[in-house]
């Protein structure tokens, strides 16, 4: 596996890379859900590449830019196992050169959910994706349902922008007790952890409760809002009913179009979660 820190680097070895490329964008500190993107793409590409960049852009003041968990050498060892063609590993400066004032926004959807609570963050996403995506310039691009707003934004960007890129969006992996894996598990305390469960929990009976035929959205909200209240700690930053495409409130929870998704607050770590019914 080549590690390719520059974009002098990553550009001389794209040229050589001739058939279907894949693309895995991180933040690293990979973990199994990470990893199910790495494995697909080198199932469907003949080279994937895969970047580990904690993008400063998309982390407000006061959040978690500073203690977000790293750690590059088990990152590279793991993907030059799995037979990855190529690390980037840019640094800041690389990616945001002195004076870099250009950015990316996909407007409305970016502000609801969790844009909400944190108004600039889809806005350093899309910013350093798009970024990526120029410099990679890969047939296809994996993303988890895990963040399932931010794969829905990207698809926008996307088609509006006309980028030759496929997207593919993979299910959520979870942990053996039901938690969604994600790097911010690790700030968790064990106490914490078990708490946390209130959130897979919540969203799996308002699943089951829309599998027996309850389809009115806010006797959904209703019912993960008070398992979640239920959990001592926690603290609801929101829960959403909406439509996979626009993200706008549903009254009626369609068969084939919704997204159900939750943010809570369990000490200082902020945690999502969510289920869909359709197609991302
Ligand atoms: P990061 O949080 O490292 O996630 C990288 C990719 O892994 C995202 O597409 C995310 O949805 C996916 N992922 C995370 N946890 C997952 C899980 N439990 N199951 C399946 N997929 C999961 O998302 C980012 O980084 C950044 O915003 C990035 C796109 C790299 C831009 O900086």
């Amino acid at each position: 596996m080549k590690i390719l820190k520059t974009i002098e680097d990553l550009k001389r070895e794209r040229q050589t890379w001739t058939g279907t490329v894949g693309f895995v964008p991180t933040m690293g500190y990979l973990h199994e859900g990470h990893l199910s993107l790495v494995e697909r793409s080198l199932q469907d590409n003949d080279d994937t590449v895969v970047s580990v960049f904690v993008n400063p852009t998309q982390f407000a003041a006061g959040e978690d830019l500073d203690r977000y968990p790293r750690d590059l050498e088990r990152d590279g060892r793991l993907l030059a196992e799995m037979g990855v063609t190529a690390l980037f590993l840019p640094d800041n400066r690389e990616v945001y050169p002195e004076g870099f004032s250009t950015f990316v926004v996909v407007e409305k959807l970016s502000d609801v959910l969790c844009g909400r609570s944190r108004p600039t963050h889809f806005r350093g996403v899309t910013t350093v994706v798009l970024k990526l995506f120029q410099l990679v310039r890969p047939d296809r691009a994996y993303f988890g349902q895990k963040d399932a707003q931010q794969a829905i934004i990207i698809k926008r960007m996307i088609r509006d922008l006309h980028l030759p890129v496929r997207l593919v969006v993979l299910p959520i992996v979870r942990d053996q007790d039901g938690l969604a894996l994600s790097s911010r598990n690790e700030y968790l305390s064990k106490k914490e952890r078990a708490s946390a469960l209130c959130l897979p929990r919540a969203l799996s009976g308002a699943r089951f409760m829309i599998s027996e035929g309850v389809d009115d959205a806010s006797r959904v909200v209703e019912r993960i809002d008070k398992e979640l209240k239920r959990e001592e700690g926690v603290v609801v930053d929101y829960i959403a009913v909406v439509d996979l495409k626009r993200l706008e409130p549903l009254q009626t929870v369609l068969a084939d179009n919704t997204l159900v998704a939750a943010a809570i607050r369990v000490g200082n770590t902020r945690l999502i979660d969510n289920f869909i019914l359709g197609e991302i």
